[in-house]
């Protein structure tokens, strides 16, 4: 464990997979493909993935919230499914109403009790924005920060560096947590320090950085920050 404690003055968090469970939005697909839903959902989750990677190298952005609905229309035509329109805006429209990680609630009330607390996610204003509303994140935290601000998505340098500007801390004051084993690289090569939520098992990145710290929920990261 790398973690320099001392040091940190603001909390920030990825929101699919950290803070927010995106599970619901599998259990609307599986009323719609019975069968077929989780092939899709694999696909649509790694294209989504994919779409913000290749969008951001190629210079062509556009919104989290719209190249998710083309990961979808691209993983049913993988999967050989169709849905109709009324479907798709049920599905994307749980993006809105996703519920939080049962930890994520109890620890970011204890932590913002001591810390700066934000959200740094690739997703839209919008969805972050009522996302956070809707599962009652937004009472403990101090900013919501989204990569549309830099058209570029993470792990592009310039998004976590929002989180800087922003809150007005050094990137090394700042810690950043999140599920994605990626998103952590991503992070630690801007210099951020990390701490990965390994919330399923998954081997880490081979990219030449690994996280400060390793946990299994956000609730043991709150009670490592607490003050002794
Ligand atoms: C985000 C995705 C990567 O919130 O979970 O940016």
């Amino acid at each position: 464990m790398n973690i320099q404690k001392d040091n940190i003055r603001a909390v920030v968090f990825d929101a699919y997979g950290t803070l927010f469970d995106p599970s619901s939005i599998s259990e609307t697909l599986r009323q719609f493909l019975p069968g077929h839903a989780d092939a899709v959902l694999r696909c649509w989750r790694q294209k989504q993935l994919e779409y913000t990677w290749l969008r951001t190298l190629m210079e062509r952005y556009r919104d989290f919230y719209s190249l998710t609905e083309e990961a979808l229309q691209f993983a049913l035509q993988q999967e050989q499914q169709s849905l109709p329109p009324e479907a798709i805006r049920e599905l994307m429209g749980a993006y809105y109403e996703l519920q939080a990680f049962p930890d994520a609630v109890h620890a970011l009330r204890e932590l913002s009790a001591h810390y700066t607390l934000a959200i740094l996610s690739n997703a839209n204003p919008s969805l972050l924005e009522r996302a956070s509303m809707h599962t009652g994140l937004e009472e403990w935290l101090d900013a919501i920060i989204s990569a549309d601000r830099v058209k570029c998505y993470k792990p592009r340098p310039e998004v976590y560096a929002l989180a800087t500007a922003k809150l007005g801390v050094r990137a090394d004051e700042m810690l950043f947590a999140s599920s994605n084993t990626w998103d952590i690289a991503g992070a630690a090569s801007a210099g951020l320090q990390t701490a990965w939520i390994r919330r399923h098992p998954s081997a880490m990145e081979q990219l030449g950085f690994q996280p400060d710290m390793v946990l299994d929920n956000l609730q043991a990261l709150a009670q490592f920050l607490a003050p002794q």
